[in-house]
């Protein structure tokens, strides 16, 4: 039995990666892809996604595009920091030959309320950008917000931000729609950088899939090198990158790499704390939790896993 799947992407190379563990992982059917703002802007995000399924040999999965900007804005520009962690075209200048698909004309909304609409349990959300188009689904359906299984990537409960010492990327672009998530979807998975930040990635292993001397295989270690030399500058003391995205689709094929902590949560929207994801005193008793947050991962068996599905795929 395969499980349905959505990715919400801001793609970015975690989410390259994210979306190559999704395609390198039999237990996934990917439905559709969903693009957003973030990492960059949304029409690159989307063409980076046509291109990178056209790449891996599945340019048949639909694209749908979403909101090009945070709820309390009016518009979006990419931050300095997004582009130096995943350069300018999104993919750390890697070349990838221009999709012939196109994005589709149903809204990125539509297709994700009609696809849990039309799928229910079999289906998993799985969102590694700002929460934008997922907030926008749960205004525009009250079935979407009971019905859809989400696990998103975002946020930090136990560890500071990456962006500021509060707030992580994914939220920090759009605190008000993590909000919203945290308090209106039913079932929320929340992996932050309390886990992702374990999960790390070095040029050891990108150099495997250097060696198979494959497109596919070239690409992902252009990428990833980029991304793991811009983690050199911002963050050496981890040694390597955080496979933020790709940890995400890891827990949505198999939830026991993760422990997860049931509690309803909350974005502070207000003062230097904006953009921190945190337990919400007022619902901290309540008997149901909507919320539960990865707060430690089995590190060794996830790395296992995304080589052998990122290295079987890129083979081919
Ligand atoms: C998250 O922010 C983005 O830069 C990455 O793609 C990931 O989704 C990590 O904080
Ligand atoms: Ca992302």
């Amino acid at each position: 039995m395969t499980k349905k799947i959505i990715l919400d992407l801001d793609t970015g190379i975690d989410d390259a990666l994210a979306l190559a563990y999704a395609l390198g992982s039999p237990e996934l059917d990917l439905i559709g892809v969903t693009g957003t703002y973030g990492n960059v802007l949304v029409d690159t995000g989307v063409r980076n996604a046509l291109a990178i399924l056209e790449l891996f040999g599945r340019g048949d999965i639909p694209v749908f595009a979403g909101p090009d900007h945070a709820r309390a804005r009016d518009s979006f520009e990419v931050l300095e920091i997004s582009e130096f962690i995943h350069g300018t075209n999104g993919v750390g200048e890697a070349e990838l030959p221009e999709p012939s698909a196109t994005v589709q004309d149903t809204s990125a909304v539509d297709f994700l309320v009609e696809s849990v609409e039309a799928y229910g349990d079999d289906l998993v959300i799985v969102p590694t950008g700002p929460s934008t188009t997922i907030a926008a689904a749960i205004e525009a359906s009250e079935s979407f917000a009971q019905r859809a299984h989400i696990v998103m990537m975002g946020g930090a409960l136990t560890v500071p931000g990456n962006v500021t010492q509060f707030s992580e990327a994914n939220v920090n672009q759009d605190p008000e729609a993590t909000d919203l998530l945290f308090r209106r979807a039913a079932d929320v998975t929340m992996i932050g950088l309390d886990v992702t930040l374990q999960t790390l990635l070095t040029k050891a292993e990108t150099a495997t899939w250097r060696a198979l001397g494959t497109p596919a295989g070239t690409f992902l270690a252009d990428a990833t090198d980029y991304y793991i030399k811009a983690y050199d500058t911002t963050a050496p003391h981890l040694g390597g990158c955080g496979l933020h995205d790709p940890l995400a689709v890891g827990v949505a094929v198999d939830p026991t790499l993760v422990t997860l902590l049931p509690i309803n949560m909350k974005t502070d929207l207000e003062g230097e704390t904006r953009g921190r994801t945190i337990g919400d005193e007022t619902r901290l008793n309540d008997a149901v939790k909507t919320t539960r947050v990865a707060v430690a991962v089995d590190t060794d068996r996830f790395l296992a896993e995304f080589m052998r599905r990122l290295t079987s795929l890129a083979s081919a």
